[in-house]
């Protein structure tokens, strides 16, 4: 696919495809947790600003230079400009490997709660905290043991994705799309009505439309700018590979607007939902970890209404395959690149990546409550310190490795491909872009400055890591 260069089928098909990279569990899963522990309406608002001036430019750019290159993320900068450039890609790349080996995890967990509700949901509803915790080998009183059910269910998800990459029926899948993203939508919305809805829900609606100054941080704003970048696909220059499959005439502006409305939509809802459901059911302290947010809150919910169980299998499923969309372009993107850079095989190089981020991933899964496994991380304010190690998966890749990649393109498109290159290709549809001065400004200065600023200074006030 990657030497012919080919291209979308139809327009739909680029929107459906780019949406469900987009749209996964960084929206279901990571936000309401992020939100949750960045001061709720304090964050939110904070994250909107984010994805407007951060997130809508720098999809746009990345979506420009591939179609510019017609190259994968790595040949992509040496082609447009200067071999000196190609960090920008590699970082992108090493990027999504990380992010690969626990996002297959906790992809993993969500067809275990598939199941889970399909035929033990009294089990969950009596115990929604221990059953999580179970899951991830942690039992009761304090007893750890290998959390084999957790490396079970993922070793599933991994292996549904190099089958679906080697057998190449992504076009299958982006059929799939077409009704599973508009119903986990509708399902959303009535989740989201049944959630606020709940007793002792309010507490968690004002949570999350109060603006609390004292909660602002330079830790928070990188958290958002982290998440938004992360639940966009931005800064892993991903989006490159897809630019590059797409016509001329197609307009990018409107596209990226819609890919980011869309995204960010899912997002709020999903906090919307699950942080009134965790006020109301598991009070705003007794779930110490976001991660779990996802997963322990919601039985609360579906508990609660009538068909909830059935709405729970259905509302797994549906995450399931939004978690498989996503997982499965993070991993196609480091094939085409491996396969393109290296000459290597298609089908071993998938067989091998996915058998060896899967491994790396159970070290996540162990650290998140079986094991102490640690990692390690650096602030000027701390030192050198050691965080649980799936802790330091997730800094490493949202607070580190996604901002400099984004750092790299604007600084790239900014100063060595120049903004009005990118602006001609935006432009290659016949259409006028409007907004082009402001655009220009954004990716020249302002966004290269604001990220580089917030990422020295959160590493200087120190992380809010354990
Ligand atoms: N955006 C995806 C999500 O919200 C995760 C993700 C991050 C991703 N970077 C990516 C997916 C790059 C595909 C490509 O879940």
């Amino acid at each position: 696919m990657e030497n012919s260069r080919a291209q979308w089928s139809s327009k739909l098909g680029f929107i459906l495809a780019a949406a469900g990279s987009a749209i996964g569990l960084g929206n279901i899963w990571k936000f309401p947790g992020r939100a949750f522990e960045g001061g709720g309406g304090t964050f939110v608002l904070i994250y909107l600003l984010m994805v407007i001036f951060f997130g809508v430019p720098l999809m746009l750019t990345e979506l420009s230079v591939g179609r510019a290159s017609q190259a994968n993320v790595v040949g992509a900068f040496h082609k447009l400009g200067h071999r000196n450039y190609s960090w920008v890609g590699w970082v992108g790349v090493v990027g999504a490997f990380v992010i690969t080996c626990y996002y297959s995890h906790v992809g993993g967990w969500v067809l275990r709660y598939v199941v889970g509700y399909a035929f033990e949901a009294p089990e969950i509803y009596a115990d929604p905290l221990g059953y999580f915790y179970a899951m991830l080998g942690y039992g009761a009183q304090g007893a750890t043991f290998f959390p084999w059910i957790a490396v079970l269910f993922a070793a599933v998800f991994m292996l549904l994705n190099a089958v679906v990459i080697i057998r190449g029926v992504e076009d299958g899948i982006e059929r799939f799309n077409k009704i599973g993203m508009p119903a986990l939508f509708i399902i959303l919305v009535i989740l989201l009505v049944r959630a606020v809805t709940l007793p002792g829900a309010e507490d968690g609606l004002r949570y999350l439309v109060s603006f609390d100054w004292s909660k602002l941080s330079f830790q928070t704003v990188l958290s958002a700018l982290g998440q938004a970048f992360y639940s966009l696909s931005i800064g892993m220059a991903i989006l490159i590979t897809y630019g590059s499959y797409l016509p001329r005439s197609e307009n990018l502006v409107k596209n990226t607007v819609l890919i980011c409305t869309m995204d960010t939509l899912v997002a709020v809802i999903a906090g919307f939902i699950i942080i009134p459901a965790v006020f109301a059911t598991l009070g705003p302290d007794q779930v110490g970890k976001g991660g779990g947010f996802a997963f322990v809150s919601l039985a609360g919910v579906f508990e609660q209404m009538p068909g909830g169980r059935l709405f729970a299998v259905l509302f797994y499923l549906l995450l399931l395959f939004a978690a498989l969309t996503s997982c499965i372009s993070l991993i196609e993107s480091i094939v085409a690149f491996l396969t393109e850079h290296f000459n290597w095989e298609r089908k071993r190089t998938t067989i091998w990546l996915s058998l060896v981020m899967f491994l790396i991933g159970c070290l996540y899964t162990c650290s998140q409550a079986a094991y102490p496994l640690k990692g390690i991380w650096f602030d000027a304010v701390k030192g050198v310190s050691f965080p649980a190690f799936c802790d330091a998966m997730e800094f490493l890749t949202d607070r580190l490795m996604i901002p400099a990649c984004a750092l790299g393109v604007c600084i790239f498109v900014g100063w060595v491909w120049k903004p009005e290159s990118a602006v001609a290709e935006i432009e290659q549809n016949g259409v006028r872009f409007g907004l082009k001065k402001v655009y220009e400004i954004l990716i020249k200065y302002i966004a290269p400055l604001a990220i580089l600023t917030i990422l020295i200074l959160s590493l200087a006030t120190g992380t809010t890591l354990s």
